[in-house]
């Protein structure tokens, strides 16, 4: 083992031989140390480091998985997982965040830098033990140190460089669905939104809009005049959103195909030929991404569907998912045959069924394909975790030297820590389930640690039929996360705002206008945790130390000045909130009518009706509001609202910039620093204009702690 110190708050311990996932930019200098801070190694059981928790010490972490914010009490795999039933015993989902912070009178980040299975036992099999079993002999695990939850996290976004931007229109409501077949629903889905004066900025294609799901091409029947259409689209004030799968189906004359195979740009098997698997369009080759030379290849192949118009892309089944290789399939089909004249009892009967079943995601095909690193071959489950991340990379890459300074929309299903440098994430194939809806609210929390900013589930859940209930309270919480979309799969029933009775459509029309009235709110507070790596959805326990405050689950903050406490619960009229200090309440309907209520500190119960969100504004902030509009390009934000609640002094930074380009990364934004001061009783307000020539005015509500109401309009020069 080798130590290294990163900087004064970092050490890397390097263990072997490590693969460069170049996850970590700065590796450290060199010192003398034999001993890892806070774990016993137990090398004799493969790599075993063991922490002693105390009874209260909370967990927090590993981006996307399963259970609480606090990750005590289960086990939790990182392996990128493509399995769609996210159960609560599930213990991989899509991506791999080995990132996690024992938070209690110790502290400290563990951050394990290894790209294939890892298994984190947080109090599991010994309730007091932390264990991290690591399925290898070559890895760095850096340790993080800080005096808080929120200075560690800080330390490791730090480390790890900083997140993607997407473009300012990708904070608009996005429309999905799994099923939209032809360029005639699109319009028609287009067309709802205008006609029923719903805001929206997107609408997605997904894998229907592809000739015979083959990447790269257009099925021309179904979309003719692709770029006249999407210009069409456009010209109405939406943009289409492709999906590009990571499997190249093998298909003759298909040029992606045979310039895959021209090139050695696929993984290999055993015997170094293009090994196959099947997934969406049958049998496919997988793209090397951890090759740079075929992540060039691929990435630029994207050019091909910007030159029709296009600006943002979603990244999936890059696990890489697998129906069945070739070989698992031969098997069962000779399984079957064999069986064909058994009188098969119950346990042959489902053996066989399994066997079918079970061809879906096979470790074994994992161990049965190559990467090519550097001249050698590297079996593709000992890398598996970066195959997503690298696709993602892929593309980002290729927008780069496409347009260099332009912002794409992208995401990604699969990913590894490091993957928030070139694009989102979402969560996933979720279910239409109230439980998938309180894990979306935890899950935003450990995502946003991890450096995924740009994230969001499947609001009203892929799977399933949901109700109009879980559809409103699903997207009352997804109003406040970046990625605000709404996806559904085939077959399910539908889910645009306009499939629902006229009551719930009017309720979803005024929970999106929320969305894009809190836009210079939610726009500013992103890119400003963006460039001082700071995180955009927190738990309480970031902000405050008290013991309630540190185990409350179901509430968040959004940016600094904002807490949240949705609705998650069927038929719930109201709920348990705690306040950890006094806060403004605005249960807020429709935006444009404001009332507000003053709670003190402690635990309320809040009546809630269906068509009300519970937003509280903390003390000693401001949050910003303007008008909705069509979309986000259609904000006009000349006169902005302020709502404040002010004990003595408050202050607010809104940044802005043109939304389009990195310009932001030399600094070229602009900012308008709000302040505001008691002074006896009155307010004072003093506003400082850095760059910004759109906003002319400000019209404040200042609230004191008494609930006085205080306006006043201030022009801004
Ligand atoms: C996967 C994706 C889902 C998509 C579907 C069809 O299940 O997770 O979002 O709709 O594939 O492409």
């Amino acid at each position: 083992m080798k130590t290294y110190k990163v900087n004064e708050f970092i050490m890397r311990y390097s263990i072997g031989n490590p693969f460069a996932t170049e996850v970590v930019v700065n590796k450290g200098e060199e010192i003398n140390r034999k001993d890892i801070d806070y774990f016993q190694i137990d090398e004799k059981k493969g790599f075993r480091f063991s922490h002693k928790m105390d009874p209260r010490d909370i967990v927090w972490g590993l981006g996307e998985n399963q259970r609480g914010m606090n990750k005590r009490g289960g086990i939790y795999i990182s392996y990128c997982t493509d399995d769609s039933q996210h159960t609560p015993d599930k213990k991989s989902l899509y991506g791999a965040h080995n990132f996690l912070i024992v938070d209690g009178e110790v502290k400290f980040g563990v951050f394990v830098d290894y790209p294939s299975k890892v298994t984190f036992d947080i109090g599991f099999t010994h309730s007091d033990v932390l264990d991290i079993v690591i399925d290898g002999e070559d890895f760095d695990l850096y340790i993080v140190e800080g005096v808080s939850l929120k200075e560690i996290t800080g330390q490791f976004l730090n480390m790890i460089g900083e997140g993607y931007a997407p473009p300012k229109w990708a904070f608009g409501y996005q429309q999905s669905r799994w099923s939209y077949k032809n360029a005639e629903e699109i319009e028609k889905i287009v067309d709802s939104f205008l006609h029923y004066d719903i805001p929206c900025d997107t609408v997605y294609l997904d894998i229907d809009y592809m000739e015979r799901f083959k990447d790269f091409t257009i099925d021309e029947e179904s979309f003719p005049h692709i770029e006249g259409f999407v210009k069409r689209i456009k010209n109405k004030g939406f943009r289409l959103i492709p999906i590009i799968d990571a499997g190249v189906k093998i298909e003759k004359d298909y040029d992606i195909y045979e310039e895959g195979i021209a090139n050695d740009h696929f993984c290999v098997n055993e015997e170094g030929k293009p090994f196959v698997a099947a997934v969406w369009p049958g049998r496919v080759h997988f793209p090397d991404f951890l090759r740079p030379e075929t992540r060039k290849w691929f990435g630029l192949k994207y050019s091909r569907l910007i030159d029709w118009g296009i600006e943002g892309f979603w990244n999936d089944m890059n696990e890489p998912a697998i129906f069945y290789s070739n070989k698992g399939l031969q098997k069962a089909v000779e399984k079957a045959k064999a069986s064909e004249n058994e009188n098969l009892d119950i346990y042959s009967y489902f053996e066989l069924r399994d066997t079918f079943v079970g061809l879906l995601n096979k470790l074994e095909d994992h161990k049965d394909f190559y990467h090519r690193v550097e001249g050698k071959l590297v079996r593709h489950d000992l890398l598996h975790n970066l195959y997503g991340y690298n696709m993602t990379r892929a593309a980002a890459e290729g927008f780069e030297e496409i347009q260099p300074n332009k912002r794409f929309l992208l995401f990604s299903r699969a990913s590894y820590v490091g993957g928030h440098r070139y694009g989102g994430i979402w969560t996933g194939d979720n279910h239409s389930w109230w439980q998938h809806l309180l894990l979306n609210i935890k899950m935003m929390v450990s995502l946003n640690m991890c450096g995924f900013l740009y994230s969001g589930a499947d609001t009203g859940g892929f799977s399933g039929d949901v109700n109009a209930q879980l559809m409103i309270r699903w997207m009352q919480f997804s109003l406040f996360t970046p990625l605000f979309r709404n996806h559904s799969a085939m077959g399910t029933r539908r889910q645009e705002p306009f499939a629902f009775d006229e009551g719930t459509l009017h309720i979803l029309r005024n929970t999106i206008r929320i969305r894009y009235a809190l836009i210079p709110y939610i726009y500013s507070e992103y890119m400003k945790a963006l460039i001082h790596k700071n995180v955009y959805i927190a738990s309480l326990a970031f902000e405050y130390d008290d013991t309630r405050s540190r185990t409350v689950e179901d509430q968040l903050l959004i940016g600094d000045s904002l807490m949240i406490a949705p609705i998650y619960e069927e038929n719930a009229v109201g709920r348990y909130i705690w306040l950890p200090e006094d806060m403004l309440l605005w249960k807020a309907e429709d935006y444009r009518n404001r009332s507000y209520e003053i709670y003190k500190k402690g635990n309320i119960y809040l009546e809630v009706d269906i068509q009300e969100i519970p937003i509280f504004v903390r003390k000693n902030k401001i949050v910003l509001l303007g008008k909705h509009g069509s979309s986000v390009e259609n904000l006009c934000h000349d006169e902005l609202e302020a709502i404040a609640f002010v004990d003595d002094k408050a202050a607010y930074v809104y940044y802005d910039d043109d939304g389009t380009t990195k310009n932001y990364k030399n600094k070229k934004y602009n900012e308008v620093f709000i302040e505001i001061e008691k002074v006896k009783n009155d307010f004072e307000i003093t506003i400082t204009n850095r760059g910004n020539d759109t906003l002319k005015k400000i019209n404040f509500e200042i609230l004191d702690i008494q609930g006085n109401v205080n306006k006043k309009t201030v022009e801004v020069s």
